[in-house]
């Protein structure tokens, strides 16, 4: 195959060249003795010539009509016609022959106005002709060779794991394929190669990565899809500190390649921390307001609040340097938004003169008993300067889900607080080692292989909540890039974690006894990370909507607008598969 040269790549060191071009017209204009063509291709586009003096060719040339599939041969000049531009090039190309490979209908989707996403992802890979998509796509090729490139550099092995397994507890459903051979059994599709690299590191082959499909039937958003791509890795013998390094220099490399961007230093924060201070696991540390916690004002000074469940009382502080065009309408509609999440006592106060007056109530009562004192205090804590605005309330947590946490994001949008063009890399770490789901049972935080941190056994036994676990998710500008753990390597930590998650002894044999067995034959101490290759991309596009970097995406109800796919089986193919029974006369 000869090396292609693009539209998008001809330039003036091309100059006099015979040259050979495939492509795409993009727009024409047939001026009787010139005819004009702009050809596209994946690189760009570049203004052809067809000129009178080849009587077939100019004919020829006369019926080609927009996104017609051509092969061109021309010679590469100067422009000559400054006026006549097309293209912004200096360039041109003198077309001495034609050949049109394909005709095109006129395309259901116009690029050169915003269309719906409902037509763009029915004809994808007319939308994907964009340059934008094209560039994202580009991207994403680079971004993933610079992975690789570097990963290989450091002596890590790529290798594939299976897609049709077992299923892998990541806190997800399970997307099942059926088995014809072995009637109502199930392969399931992996939530994450989780489990496969451990037994990796347990066959010695000690530095592991993989570009990896992984499938989750989740509820989906727009950074949320149910066929996504990770970057997995594992490695053996490896303390935090030093795979830590690692990771950072490998996003390090990748920022600077991609977009020159030197990435600052990596700040690190435990998760209670995070919690504490931002209100989520994933704080977008662009965002300037922090979370006050004023709970012991109120609990010293008057121990008694009218709320029926107590948490945090908290108070967010907006700089008045910020606060433009703002109404009591406007702020009453933050007391409805965060009620949604729970907290239904938020009061609004403007600082003035070292006192606080209550915006959020006319009456200038606040569900809060605030004397003298506590006022002072608020201002205090909250280094608030005279017209200054302070949102309080109780502060309702769910999960990983702060009501004030939530707030404190809403507020730096509305205010336009995020400072843009600058990234804030950090690390989470020290998650706790279980959490509890809705109806109050034991549940891993990341997943079930997840190490407890410096712990011991009785403790793990009896006080399964406090314990923390060697745990670490990275977030950039507010997104999860990725997430990891040190691993338990000893097969009796495993069983007693399988224990507390009351996984019966039973079902630990049948659905994790091969890997419980593999944990006793020598077992390394190894640890991994997996980063959200979608999300990695999205970050270095420029773009918020996962589906933009996914080349044929799903939708947020999980369908392909253009196979449209889910779709019905024929029953006798459900026959076959032992999900249909026929009677048949
Ligand atoms: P986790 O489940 O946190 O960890 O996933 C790791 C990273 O994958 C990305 N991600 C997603 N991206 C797009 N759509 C999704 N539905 C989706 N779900 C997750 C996120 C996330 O941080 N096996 C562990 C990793 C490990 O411990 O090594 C795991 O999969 O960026």
């Amino acid at each position: 195959m000869k090396n292609r040269i693009y539209c998008g790549e001809i330039n003036l060191t091309h100059i006099n060249q015979e040259i050979i071009l495939y492509g795409w017209i993009d727009n024409y204009i047939n001026l009787g003795k010139l005819i004009f063509i702009n050809l596209r291709d994946r690189e760009g586009i570049i203004q052809i010539i067809f000129t009178s003096s080849n009587k077939t060719i100019f004919k020829l040339a006369s019926t080609l009509r927009n996104n017609f599939c051509v092969k061109i041969i021309g010679k590469v000049v100067k422009k000559i016609n400054k006026n006549l531009n097309l293209s912004t090039k200096k360039i041109e190309i003198v077309a001495s022959n034609l050949f049109i490979i394909n005709k095109s209908k006129a395309l259901p989707i116009d690029n050169n106005i915003l269309n719906t996403e409902e037509i763009r992802l029915k004809y994808r890979y007319l939308d994907l002709r964009q340059f934008k998509m094209l560039k994202i796509i580009k991207n994403r090729s680079i971004i993933t060779s610079i992975i690789r490139l570097f990963l290989e550099k450091n002596k890590f092995l790529n290798i594939e794991t299976p897609i049709l397994t077992k299923s892998t507890p990541e806190g997800s459903r399970d997307y099942l394929v059926p088995s014809r051979i072995h009637k109502n059994k199930f392969y399931a599709l992996p939530q994450s190669p989780q489990i496969f690299k451990q037994l990796l590191m347990i066959a010695g082959l000690d530095r592991y990565y993989q570009i990896a499909k992984c499938f989750r039937d989740e509820d989906l958003r727009s950074d949320r899809q149910p066929e996504f791509t990770q970057v997995d890795i594992e490695a053996s013998f490896v303390n935090f500190n030093d795979f830590k390094n690692l990771i950072e220099k490998m996003l390090c490399h990748l920022w600077k390649k991609i977009i020159n961007i030197s990435l600052e230093k990596f700040s690190v924060i435990t998760f209670h921390n995070a919690m504490s201070t931002y209100g989520t696991d994933k704080p977008d540390l662009r965002n300037p307001l922090k979370l006050i916690d004023l709970t012991n004002l109120f609990i010293k000074k008057n121990n008694k609040i009218k709320n029926n469940i107590f948490n945090r009382i908290v108070s967010i502080c907006i700089n008045n340097k910020y606060l433009k065009n703002i109404n009591n309408k406007k702020l009453d509609n933050y007391k409805l938004y965060i009620n949604k999440y729970g907290t239904n006592n938020l009061n609004i106060f403007k600082v003035k003169n070292h006192n606080l007056i209550n915006l959020s109530n006319k009456n200038n009562k606040s569900e809060f008993f605030i004397n003298d004192e506590i006022s002072k205090n608020i201002i205090l804590r909250n280094k608030a300067n005279n017209h200054d605005l302070i949102f309080l309330g109780t502060e309702q947590i769910n999960g990983t889900l702060s009501s004030m946490g939530i707030l404190r994001k809403k507020l730096s949008v509305d205010f336009n607080l995020i400072e843009k063009n600058t990234w804030f890399p950090l690390w989470v770490i020290n998650f706790p080692l279980f959490k509890k789901d809705k109806i109050g049972k034991l549940i891993s935080m990341h997943h079930p292989f997840t190490c407890p941190i410096k712990f011991n056994i009785d403790d793990l036994q009896n006080n399964p909540e406090n314990i923390i676990s060697d745990s670490y998710d990275i977030v950039i500008n507010g997104y999860e890039i990725g997430s990891g753990s040190g691993r338990i390597y000893n097969n009796k930590v495993q069983q007693i974690i399988f224990d507390i998650l009351k996984i019966d002894r039973q079902i630990q044999k049948k659905d994790f006894g091969f890997f419980l067995e593999a944990l006793k034959f020598g077992t390394p101490p190894h640890r991994g990370i997996a980063l959200g290759l979608d999300r990695l991309v999205m970050l270095l596009s420029n773009t918020n909507n996962i589906r933009d970097v996914i080349v044929f995406p799903k939708t947020t109800s999980g369908t392909c607008l253009m196979t449209q796919s889910p779709n019905f089986i024929n029953k006798y193919i459900l026959k076959e598969l032992g999900l249909l029974c026929i009677t048949e006369k």
